[in-house]
C-alpha cells in the first residue's frame, strides 16, 4: 500500500494508525461481530465510547468540569447560526473580529440573526495581519465575542486569544483544536468541526461554559439547543457514531503522541521548517505577519506564477497531495495538522528546492 502525503485543507490526512485500527475493526467492534456503525448508540458499547471520548477530549485539553463538552453534527456552518441563537437574545447584539474568510462567514450567518457588530475587519490588510487592538469598535451590551482562532485560507493564526473581558469569548477552533494546549477557561465557548483535527467530517465538538446555556432562549430548536442537547449527553437524536467512533481513536492516538503539548512542540517544529525554507529563497514567499503565521495552513506564492500548474502536476506526482491553494487567495497552501508527519513536511521542502532548481 502506497500512501501520500495528503496537504489539503480539510477533509484533510488522518493517522495511519487510526486508519488502520478502524479497518481492523470494520466489520467486528470489540470482537462482537457488528460494526460500531450497526450498533445502537443508546446501547451500553456505544455509551461507553461517547463517556470515555469526553473524558479523553477533556483530559487533552484540562476542560474545566464547568464546561460541558458536546458532540454535534452540521459542521462548523452550522455553528455559525447556532451560536447566535443559543447565546444571544432576540435583538441582543453580537461582536465579530473578521481576519478572513471563515470569520467573515460566522458573521454574515450571525447577521442574519442577531444585531452584528464589526468589532474590526482585516480586509484592508488582505487578512495577512490582525487589526490593531486599539482601532476595534466593541458593541454595546453585546451577548458575546466571537473570532476565528485559525483562518485556514489565509494561514493567519491567533494566539494567545485575544485581550477581550467585556463578553464570553466565542471562538471557532475548527482548523487548530488539539494542534496545542488552550487556555479552555478564557472562552465562553469553542466550537471546532472534525474533518482537520479531529477525525472526519460528520462530528462538531462544542465546549461551552455551562452557565451560559442558562441563556438558551426557550424556543431555540430541539436539534440546536445547546441546553437540551448538554442534558441529553449529546443523544438527543442519533449522533453521528462513525465519525464520532473516529474522533474517539484520534484523541487516543493524540494522547499517545503527548498530548496537546506534544502535538505543539511537533506542529511549531514542521512549521518552522517550512516557514524557514520560504523565507530563505526568493523563490517561494509566504506572505502573512510573520506575528500571526499559522502552525496549521501554510499558504505560499511562487515568483513567477506560470509554474503554478506544472508545480502542482510534478508534486502530485511525487505522492504530495493537495497543494492547491483557495481559490480566493490563489497560490499553493500546505496544511500540516497533526497528522502530518515531519517526514512529509521535508518531503515537500526537498520537493521545493528540487523544484526551485529546475526552474
Ligand atoms: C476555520 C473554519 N471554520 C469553518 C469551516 C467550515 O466547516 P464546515 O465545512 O464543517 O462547515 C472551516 C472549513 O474549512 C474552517 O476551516
Amino acid at each position: 500500500m502506497n500512501r501520500i502525503f495528503n496537504f489539503s485543507a480539510g477533509p484533510a490526512n488522518l493517522p495511519l494508525a487510526v486508519l488502520e485500527q478502524a479497518r481492523d475493526e470494520l466489520t467486528s467492534w470489540q470482537g462482537r461481530g457488528l460494526s460500531v456503525m450497526e450498533d445502537s448508540h443508546r446501547g451500553p458499547h456505544f455509551m461507553e465510547l461517547a463517556e470515555q471520548s469526553e473524558e479523553d477530549l477533556r483530559d487533552l485539553l484540562a476542560i474545566p468540569d464547568r464546561y460541558a463538552v458536546l458532540f454535534m453534527q452540521g459542521g462548523a456552518t452550522l455553528q455559525f447560526a447556532t451560536i447566535p441563537m443559543n447565546l444571544a437574545r432576540e435583538g441582543q447584539g453580537v461582536d465579530y473580529l473578521v481576519t478572513g474568510h471563515w470569520g467573515r462567514k460566522a458573521s454574515a450567518e450571525a447577521a442574519k440573526l442577531r444585531p452584528l457588530q464589526i468589532v474590526a475587519d482585516g480586509e484592508e490588510l488582505q487578512y495577512r495581519s490582525v487589526p490593531a487592538r486599539n482601532r476595534w469598535v466593541e458593541g454595546k451590551d453585546a451577548a458575546y465575542f466571537h473570532y476565528t482562532a485559525n483562518e485556514t485560507l489565509h494561514g493567519l493564526e491567533i494566539d494567545p486569544p485575544p485581550d477581550v473581558d467585556y463578553v464570553p469569548l466565542v471562538c471557532d477552533m475548527s482548523s487548530t483544536l488539539l494542534s496545542r494546549p488552550i487556555p479552555v477557561e478564557r472562552f465562553g465557548l469553542i466550537y471546532a468541526c472534525a474533518q482537520k483535527n479531529l477525525g472526519p467530517a460528520g462530528v462538531t465538538v462544542v465546549i461551552v461554559r455551562r452557565d451560559l446555556l442558562e441563556r438558551v432562549p426557550a424556543d431555540t430548536p430541539l436539534a440546536l439547543n445547546y441546553r437540551k442537547i448538554a442534558d441529553a449527553g449529546s443523544m438527543l437524536n442519533t449522533p453521528a457514531t462513525f465519525p464520532w467512533y473516529m474522533a474517539s481513536l484520534v484523541f487516543r492516538w493524540v494522547a499517545a503522541q503527548g498530548g496537546a503539548t506534544g502535538m505543539a512542540e511537533r506542529n511549531r517544529r514542521k512549521a518552522n521548517l517550512l516557514y524557514d525554507y520560504i523565507d530563505a529563497s526568493d523563490f517561494y514567499a509566504n506572505h502573512v505577519d510573520p506575528n500571526w503565521r499559522s502552525w496549521m495552513n501554510v499558504p505560499f506564492t511562487l515568483a513567477d506564477p506560470e509554474l503554478n500548474a506544472s508545480f502542482l502536476e510534478d508534486s502530485e506526482a511525487e505522492g504530495l497531495y493537495g497543494l492547491k491553494g483557495h481559490r480566493a487567495v490563489g497560490g499553493m497552501r500546505a496544511s500540516i495538522y497533526n497528522a502530518m508527519p515531519e517526514k512529509g513536511v521535508k518531503a515537500l521542502v526537498g520537493f521545493m528546492e528540487e523544484f526551485e532548481r529546475r526552474a
